[in-house]
């Protein structure tokens, strides 16, 4: 109920995201929208075109001596060099050597872009080669690993598969992915009075920008202030990787005392940013002559890059999503980063969790071919339970678990045995073409698996015509956070949604704020921004004493009371723990689920794949606004196909990224959508552990993309004469022409 108890009315709305309007009629604005200042630099950096190798000579007189250009910076101009969100082996500006094409070496600051351009070129610099490592296998064989190797285990594995009456093997690989957020990178600092600095960044993570650029000039974090507006799509590549342009701009600002605005184009931000971690992953399975899975061993090995990033989280959060949907009794599940020479690849919607899931769907596809039975009855065999078979390899029970129910409606919804007929039937016909289908599912740990990142603070501010300002550590980049939190407060205070407005994100008003990240956006900062609603209202109620006066009235009324119209709130998430030594504990305060059913088909001479039809049905709690929540999840799910099947990094030998655009990197776009495409979610309010019991939903999603993946590799095991048809990631057109050719299966011309 709000203040003068009216009942709550906008929490379940659609109320459209609060930069619909803006951003259609480009009147929302972006870090490089934002006018020039007088004086204002623009700033780029040169980089290193070696992918590994030791600076002999640096020579910068010429580029100094362009027109235009204002100053040129090195490693030897920052206080401190060293950095990184878990552990510190980052260095901003190389120093001796590099270890990726792209890395930093030489900051430029100039009055044009021209200027720019002429002073990069006019760099002369000398790497001896040191030999590069760009494959898993290579960083295996060399040993170079970022942090230890971590385990999670259950029960007996050498025991299942010594009694195991099937045994299975093999190596599954993924590809990295893009993030093409389409704004890229961007940051512009301005200098302020005795050293202090003020950053507008397009940044997931203003804290960990602030505390980076403090740290990196020498100053005391109090002394600069960061703020972000929006971001132009972010997908966790603004996690941590904002932090590099801020932190140039910043040092631009502090030595010259003039603005500095760096912005990344497409080419640059996609060949020097890291992106979604490749993974290679040996596994062994054993299972009955039924399909039930006794024991299973992964090892999880992925490429982090040149630094460790967010690596060894985004292994964490693999190693907690390799059981998915199934209960395996006897598991054991290592989990290693590589260190390689190309950019430190870092968070990426799904953290590690995508990778963990497409493994055992794979394995539990391969156990259906296998047995000659169909995928989708393995998997029901092997769903966790509702309250037996319910507790994950790390200790973790799956609470009201919607598995079953998932699994049972979306198969009824989605017509599963009809079109598996179906598409069995096309397939001894079809001489042309050939169609796959397959059921995926999801199982989501909600939370951070960092657990003192499981925390969020919130300013509300009630203003004198009772309209409501609110700033959070969230930051906007197109998920609709501000709108989910704008109908939070409104509902908390039982006012129209149009008297509350979202603050652009600043370090000055929310201090050491956790990343907009781990899908826990709205679930934190719209639980810190209700907790300061509650303070507020409850001063409220004592100057109403019963009289229901109108919410204006009151406010005026308190104020004359002078009773304090603002409050701070803070939020941080109960019941998690989590042991990451041993591997053990309830890292998530609960699961997001949901299951998901594609058909392909593919063209036998060509291997060009289109999706005929894909079903999503979800469990996401108590919609906040599900209009919102819809469109995540049709997002999410198209981002997960592109990932698995159109989006290819290529590099030349020497490392370097050919596929740098959209013309030659290709993101699905409307055309490659499934022709058929029914979202939808099924009603639950059992979630109360989380705010008004709904559930997050930016990442979950992704993950039933892996649906379309299965449907291909299910399409092969048509063809492939009783094998089991393998494939890696991505499958595209051409992988999969591969694939057919291998089977020496032969399409066949028919006359019309
Ligand atoms: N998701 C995103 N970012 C993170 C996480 C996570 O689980 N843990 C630490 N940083
Ligand atoms: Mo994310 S990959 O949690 O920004």
């Amino acid at each position: 109920m709000g203040v003068r108890g009216k009942a709550m009315t906008v929490v379940g709305k659609n109320i459209p995201h609060d930069s619909a309007r803006g951003h259609v009629t480009g009147e929302s604005i972006y870090v490089d929208d934002v006018p020039f200042a007088r004086n204002e630099l623009l700033v780029d950096f040169f980089w290193s075109s070696v992918a590994h190798g030791r600076i002999r000579s640096l020579d910068t007189t010429a580029a100094c001596g362009v027109p235009g250009v204002v100053a040129l910076y090195t490693y030897a101009d920052l206080a401190h060099n060293l950095f990184g969100p878990i552990i510190k082996d980052e260095i901003l500006l190389a120093e001796d050597v590099v270890t990726f094409i792209g890395q930093p070496i030489v900051v430029i600051a100039a009055e044009t872009r021209e200027a720019l351009r002429r002073a990069k070129a006019a760099i002369k610099i000398d790497i001896e080669k040191l030999e590069p490592v760009f494959t898993i296998d290579e960083a295996r064989r060399r040993k170079q690993f970022i942090g230890p190797t971590r385990h999670i285990a259950r029960g007996d594995v050498n025991a299942a598969f010594a009694s195991a009456e099937n045994i299975l093997q093999g190596t599954w690989r993924n590809a990295g992915q893009d993030h093409f957020y389409l704004e890229s990178q961007a940051a512009i600092a301005y200098p302020g009075e005795f050293d202090a600095i003020s950053v507008l960044s397009s940044t997931q993570n203003p804290s960990e920008v602030q505390e980076v650029i403090a740290h990196v000039l020498g100053l005391p974090i109090n002394k600069v202030v960061v703020t972000t507006k929006r971001m132009g799509g972010a997908f966790g590549g603004k996690e941590c990787q904002a932090t590099h342009p801020a932190a140039i701009a910043a040092l631009v600002a502090h030595k010259t005392k003039r603005p500095a605005r760096v912005a990344y184009n497409k080419d640059d931000d996609m060949r020097v940013t890291g992106g979604r971690h490749p993974f290679q992953n040996d596994y062994k399975v054993a299972f009955t002559n039924d399909g039930l899975i006794t024991g299973l061993q992964v090892d999880l090995y992925s490429d982090g890059g040149a630094f460790a990033d967010l690596s060894t989280a985004v292994m964490g959060r693999a190693m907690t999503h390799v059981d998915n949907a199934y209960f395996i009794p006897n598991v054991q599940i290592n989990g290693t980063v590589c260190r390689t020479t190309l950019p430190p690849n870092t968070a990426f919607r799904g953290f590690g969790g995508p990778q963990g899931v497409a493994t055992i769907e794979n394995i539990v596809e391969e156990i259906a071919c296998y047995l000659k039975r169909d995928a989708v009855e393995i998997r029901m065999k092997n769903c966790y339970g509702v309250d037996d078979r319910n507790i994950t390899p790390y200790g973790q029970t799956v609470k009201n678990n919607l598995l079953p129910r998932l699994f049972a409606e979306t198969i009824e919804r989605g017509e599963y045995q009809k079109r598996r007929q179906a598409v069995t039937e096309f397939n001894a016909q079809s001489k042309t073409h050939l169609r796959g289908l397959a059921c995926t599912a999801v199982k989501f740990g909600i939370s951070f698996n960092t657990k003192f990142l499981n925390q969020a603070n919130a300013l509300v501010n009630v203003y004198l015509d009772g309209s409501v300002q609110v700033s959070t550590g969230a930051t906007e980049m197109g998920q609709g956070v501000n709108t989910k939190i704008r109908q939070l407060v409104a509902d908390e205070f039982g006012i129209d949604i149009d008297m509350v407005m979202l603050m652009p994100t600043s370090t000055e008003k929310n201090n050491n704020t956790s990343a907009t990240a781990a899908s826990s956006g709205a679930d934190l900062n719209g639980s810190a921004a209700v907790d300061a609603c509650r303070k507020i209202k409850a001063r409220l109620a004592e100057v109403d004493r019963g009289r229901n006066l109108p919410w204006r009235e009151l406010v005026q009324a308190a104020y004359r009371d002078r009773v304090s119209l603002g409050d701070r709130g803070f939020y941080s998430t109960q019941g998690i723990d989590w042991d990451v030594d041993k591997g053990c504990g309830t890292p998530f305060l609960y699961f997001t689920q949901g299951c998901g059913i594609s058909e392909v088909e593919i063209d036998r001479f060509t291997g060009m794949m289109r999706i005929l039809r894909s079903d999503v049905l979800m469990d996401i709690g108590k919609s906040i606004n599900p209009g919102i929540d819809r469109g995540q999840m049709t997002g999410a799910f198209v981002q997960g196909v592109g990932w698995l099947t159109t989006e290819e990094l290529r590099r030349t030998p020497e490392g370097d990224l050919l596929t740098h655009s959209p013309t030659t990197y290709k993101i699905p776009n409307i055309q490659d959508l499934p022709e058929i495409f029914n979202v939808d979610w099924i009603e639950n309010d059992a979630n109360t552990v989380n705010i008004r019991s709904s559930k997050a939903v930016g990442e979950p999603p992704l993950l039933l993309g892996i649906s379309v993946f299965m449907a291909v590799k299910n399409a092969l095991s048509y063809v492939s004469n009783g094998a089991i048809p393998k494939i890696d990631a991505p499958a595209t057109g051409e992988e999969i022409l591969m694939r057919l050719t291998a089977y020496r299966h032969k399409p066949t011309f028919v006359s019309s």
